[in-house]
């Protein structure tokens, strides 16, 4: 198993497949990628994953931009979910393609997504995607996943101050309803202002409460130490919360491949990559092994590390 210099274990690996995507939301930190010079084929995908595998990875999230605007997703989902070893293939998606795709989606082996969808109402919801994609199509696309046994559905809720906060307990009974998880994320200070970060980052602490008011069940998860609350209406609510959280990082045990083949370290930082590229031209399984080994080593707990860098 790969185990990095602060003993966290790495089981998990994101793989961004591309930076399009077909909305603009208003906090995108777009994985922490700002720019892509190619798109990594699915072949060349599933030598990474081969290498991962033998490394001791063994779960991989598709993530973007939005991966359903590549025309080959279903291929790229197949040559990830036929590797070896492959224990588990999930998707973060803005929902909105995903009533056409999900029913292949599931046949090319994928087993779960997660559903990024800010708002239920039609206003607010082009206010943060500004866009003017149907958020129907997107409550389609998450009954069509859930239709084709993509479950347990998570839906991914960045809440803000003044844009969505107030909407959390119909959010909940939305997910709650359809037997899907509620996924509460704090906003992340990363490719967003520090104006806009300033006015509508809200800490969770007093949704937490309220949960735990109404919980018969907390469970702790071993990524990230993200707390699970399980209601007595049957709602499952589960926060995310890294920012000033040294446990958080601490419980990361995940790394990230992004668009055109450079593995990053940590969803913060641009400054620490090892270009996969050379090695998957090269052929080489042996360096690309090699490639992730070296960036396990550089990954660093991001927020212990700010936090002793200040003093
Ligand atoms: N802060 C918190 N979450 C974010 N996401 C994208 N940008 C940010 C940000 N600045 C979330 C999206 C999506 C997931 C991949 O990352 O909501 O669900
Ligand atoms: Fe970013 Fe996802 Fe929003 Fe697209 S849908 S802009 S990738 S957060």
């Amino acid at each position: 198993m790969l185990i990095d210099s602060y003993g966290r274990p790495v089981t998990s690996m994101r793989i961004s497949i591309t930076t399009s995507c077909n909305l603009r939301c208003v906090y995108c930190h777009r994985e922490g990628v700002s720019s892509a010079a190619r798109e990594l084929t699915p072949e060349e995908i599933a030598r990474v994953v081969e290498a991962a595998v033998d490394l001791g990875i063994a779960k991989f999230k598709i993530t973007g931009g939005e991966p359903l605007v590549r025309s080959d997703i279903v291929d790229v989902v197949e040559a990830i979910s036929s590797q070896r070893g492959v224990k588990e293939v999930s998707m973060t998606t803005n929902g909105t393609l995903l009533a056409e795709y999900a029913q292949d989606l599931a046949r090319a082996g994928l087993r779960r997504v997660n559903v990024s969808l800010d708002s239920l109402d039609p206003e607010t919801y082009k206010l943060i995607t500004r866009s003017t994609y149907p958020l129907q199509k997107v409550v389609e696309g998450i009954d069509a996943a859930i239709e084709h046994g993509l479950s347990p559905l998570k839906v991914n809720f960045v809440v803000m101050a003044g844009l969505n906060y107030e909407e959390i307990p119909h959010m909940l009974e939305f997910a709650r309803s359809r037997g899907a998880v509620l996924q509460l994320i704090e906003l992340e200070p990363v490719g967003v202002s520090r104006d806009f970060f300033e006015k509508h980052f809200v800490p969770l602490d007093e949704v937490e409460k309220a949960l735990a008011q109404r919980a018969e069940k907390i469970v702790t998860r071993a990524l990230h130490r993200r707390r699970v609350y399980y209601l007595r209406n049957g709602g499952v609510v589960e926060l995310v919360r890294p920012f000033h959280n040294t446990e958080f990082c601490m419980n990361c045990r995940r790394i990230r491949l992004t668009p055109d083949g450079r593995l990053k370290p940590c969803l913060m930082r641009e400054d620490n990559c090892v270009d996969l590229y050379p090695a998957l031209s090269e052929g080489s399984l042996s360096s690309v092994k090699k490639a992730i080994v070296e960036a396990v080593k550089r990954r660093r707990p991001f927020y212990q590390l700010r936090r002793s860098e200040v003093g």
